[in-house]
């Protein structure tokens, strides 16, 4: 057995003490597959005399994460902190000072993640992050090693837990949104800000990161269109079963033939009997389409303590035998060029069909008003319900539900603009697109 490798790990919340836990109960195993020990040097948190579960080495946390990553015997650093400033600076400071970094964090990565990735290809140094998108599957490792002979199409799928959790618990138990997303909290499954989760922010950082590797390109999170879940009701999901749909929060990232990039994140329909509509809780699911492997799919859990543990200890391990073999570092970013400009399909550009919930007055002329706005718009309805609401108080409403054919978003948003600014319509219309290939 070698050298012992030093760890310093920069947050002990739900993913820190998860790799805890990892460390202590798969040692053995962990060990002998390295061929050295793993010792951790030292724990950095914000507030050390907060209770923590038993298993948390109280004597190493410290506050002074400088100092730490600093330190002579520390020859790996594990970033599961969270957060771009203070991360950033300590991952940087871990690159300058020769030590490698293994991190989950896909907001750091998102932002500042080539420039990262070149520093530690300069400095010789390994930069490791299977756990930042969908928890335990390994798509990192896919798309930088599995499919990398590959010309990639698209990537897409299911990439943020507590979102699918949410819309999972409010169809499956018909809880309201706000009680589902307090247990995705407890379930450690949420940011510690949520609002990322549920405003489709965190799944942006993580298409970022996949677009990335898949692509080449120095992908920007600025250049995804981005909608959360928090416009999805139950009301929607009822609807959208009618139609033999659930709703799903997916992340989209796929080459178009003209070399454009389409990049988007929002909930979508996908028909009941798509693989993805079978994705539940904080299952994750991934699909990779390459030219020639043609369309592969990975689920497993997105988020939580244990899955991503396991993908963090995994880069450990790897990080730890290239240390044990003197094997120099990997080449890091699949980005060629970081300064070429990446060309994106405006969301406006976008053809897809829509699913449509419009509130209006029920009185005559109403329906031929808005389908006749909508056929102006070039947008073609597919399939309609008309609904009147039970409630005393929506005497005068009507709900309708539109299914469109393939319309140019832009003209179905013009459509509806004009529609909800009519005497016509009670409260603003919801649109969430459909997406038929999931
Ligand atoms: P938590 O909020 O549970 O833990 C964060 C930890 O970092 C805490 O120990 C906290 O200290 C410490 N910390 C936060 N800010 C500072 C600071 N400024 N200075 C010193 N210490 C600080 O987060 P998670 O464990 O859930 O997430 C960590 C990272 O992993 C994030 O980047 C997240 O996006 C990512 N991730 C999370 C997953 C999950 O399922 N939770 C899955 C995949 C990735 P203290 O304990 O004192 O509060
Ligand atoms: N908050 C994230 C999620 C954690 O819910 O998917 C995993 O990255």
């Amino acid at each position: 057995v070698g050298k012992p490798i030093g760890i310093a790990l920069i947050g002990c919340g739900v993913v820190g003490t998860g790799v805890l836990r990892l460390l202590a109960e798969h040692r053995e195993s962990i060990e002998a597959r390295i061929g050295s020990s793993l010792e951790i040097r030292g724990i950095v948190v914000s507030d050390p005399s907060r209770e923590r579960d038993p298993l948390v080495p109280s004597a190493l946390l410290t506050t002074d994460g400088e100092a730490l990553v600093r330190s002579h015997d520390v020859d790996l650093v594990v970033e599961v902190m969270g957060g771009v400033a203070r991360a950033g600076a300590l991952v940087r400071l871990a690159l300058e000072t020769g030590k490698h970094v293994v991190t989950a964090n896909k907001a750091l990565l998102a932002e500042e993640g080539v420039a990262l990735s070149a520093l530690a290809e300069q400095k010789g140094l390994d930069l490791y992050y299977e756990a930042a998108v969908a928890g335990g599957i390994p798509i990192i490792r896919v798309l930088r090693e599995g499919l990398s002979s590959d010309r990639v199409r698209a990537v897409y799928g299911i990439v943020n837990g507590t979102s699918n959790y949410i819309l999972s618990r409010m169809r499956s138990a018909g809880l309201e949104f706000a009680v589902a997303l307090a247990e995705a909290q407890s379930a450690g499954y949420a940011e510690a800000d949520p609002t990322l989760d549920v405003g489709g922010g965190d799944a942006a950082h993580k298409l970022t990161v996949l677009a990335r590797l898949a692509f080449g390109q120095h992908v920007r999170t600025e250049h995804v269109a981005i909608e959360g879940i928090d416009r999805v009701s139950r009301v929607d999901m009822q609807f959208a079963e009618r139609f033999g749909y659930e709703i799903k929060p997916l992340a989209i990232a796929q080459r178009l033939t003209d070399g454009r990039l389409d990049l988007r994140v929002h909930p979508a329909l996908v028909q009941q009997d798509a693989a993805l509509a079978g994705i539940h809780g904080a299952l994750n699911a991934v699909y990779v389409h390459g030219e020639l492997v043609g369309p592969s799919l990975l689920s497993g859990l997105g988020a939580g303590a244990g899955p991503t543990a396991v993908s963090v200890v995994a880069d450990v391990v790897d990080v730890a035998q290239n240390l044990v073999a003197g094997a120099p570092a990997r080449r890091a970013a699949g980005v060629r060029d970081a300064n070429a400009k990446v060309s994106v399909q405006p969301i406006g550009e976008l053809v897809s069909s829509y699913y449509v919930r419009m509130t209006v007055r029920d009185r005559p002329g109403v329906l031929a008003r808005v389908t006749g706005s909508l056929a102006s718009h070039a947008v073609s309805v597919e399939q309609m319900v008309q609904q009147r609401p039970e409630t005393a108080s929506s005497e005068v409403a009507a709900t309708l539900v539109f299914l469109t054919h393939e319309a140019r978003e832009q003209d179905l948003r013009a459509a509806i603009t004009e529609i909800d600014a009519s005497q016509d319509v009670v409260s603003p219309t919801n649109v969430i697109r459909i997406v038929d290939q999931a």
